[in-house]
């Protein structure tokens, strides 16, 4: 395949930035999207042009890295994917593509294509952690008799990976999808019981804080999402806050 990429490039956090216009040859359709950015790299190094940089660490959708705005979607055309997992076969021979890095205030573009996600760190920190009784007389996790469906609702909350498509897809750059599935990851379990009121409190103050904005329902961060991340664990966060503020 021939392509013509359109890409953003911003030399600093600094630089205004604007799209560049790149052909790309000889791209198989078995490539994923991140192995046919490293062949234009290949090609710009030959022609002693400087590299597109872009973020990537496990390339097999867990680690959450790689976060492409890619024809004006988050990971781009294919549902339930991330950009790395993302195949070049969803794409026609002689198609121009755009990519743009995932753009929202509390996800300032580092160089490129690269954006800084530490505000999601942040958040984590405020309450995203479980405390563990050491006196001696901790009770064996495997002995706490958790319903299945807990147990189901949990895990598939803990798969977020962290990549901030939902922010990246939302009008309102909310966190809301990301925010509520750590949330709920731990408010479904007996562990997350002990911090439960301070971490809801805590983690949407920091959400606040960092500049995301507020949710309005209207669900395009679960249809980006390529965890599939339900809304359902917005309801239940919202469900947990209400429960915390009159907790106090
Ligand atoms: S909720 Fe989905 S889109 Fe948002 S950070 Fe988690 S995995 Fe990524
Ligand atoms: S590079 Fe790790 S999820 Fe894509």
């Amino acid at each position: 395949m021939n392509l013509t990429l359109k890409i953003w490039r911003q030399k600093n956090a600094s630089d205004k930035g604007k799209m560049v216009t790149y052909p790309v040859t000889d791209i198989s359709e078995h490539m994923s999207f991140l192995e046919m950015l490293d062949v234009l790299n290949e090609q710009l190094i030959e022609k002693g042009e400087e590299p597109v940089a872009f973020d990537h660490d496990c390339r097999e959708g867990i680690c959450g890295m790689c976060s492409l705005y890619i024809n004006g979607e988050a990971h781009g055309p294919d549902r339930k994917v991330t950009t790395c997992q993302l195949h070049m076969r969803m794409f026609n021979d002689g198609e121009t593509i755009t990519i743009e890095p995932f753009r929202a205030k509390a996800f300032p573009v580092v160089k490129d294509l690269t954006i800084d996600r530490s505000s999601f760190d942040r958040i984590q920190h405020a309450g995203g952690y479980i405390s563990v009784n050491t006196s001696g007389n901790t009770q064996d996790a495997n002995a706490l008799p958790i319903p299945k469906k807990n147990a189901d609702l949990a895990m598939d909350a803990a798969t977020c990976i962290g990549c901030g498509a939902c922010v990246a897809s939302c009008k309102n750059s909310s966190a809301m999808l990301f925010v509520s599935a750590k949330v709920s990851q731990y408010a479904l379990l007996p562990q997350g019981q002990v911090e439960a009121t301070d971490r809801v409190l805590n983690m949407v103050n920091q959400m606040d804080l960092e500049g995301f904005g507020n949710c309005t329902n209207t669900g395009a961060c679960e249809v980006e999402c390529p965890k599939g991340i339900s809304l359902e664990n917005i309801a239940r966060m919202n469900r947990e806050y209400l429960k915390a503020t009159i907790k106090g």
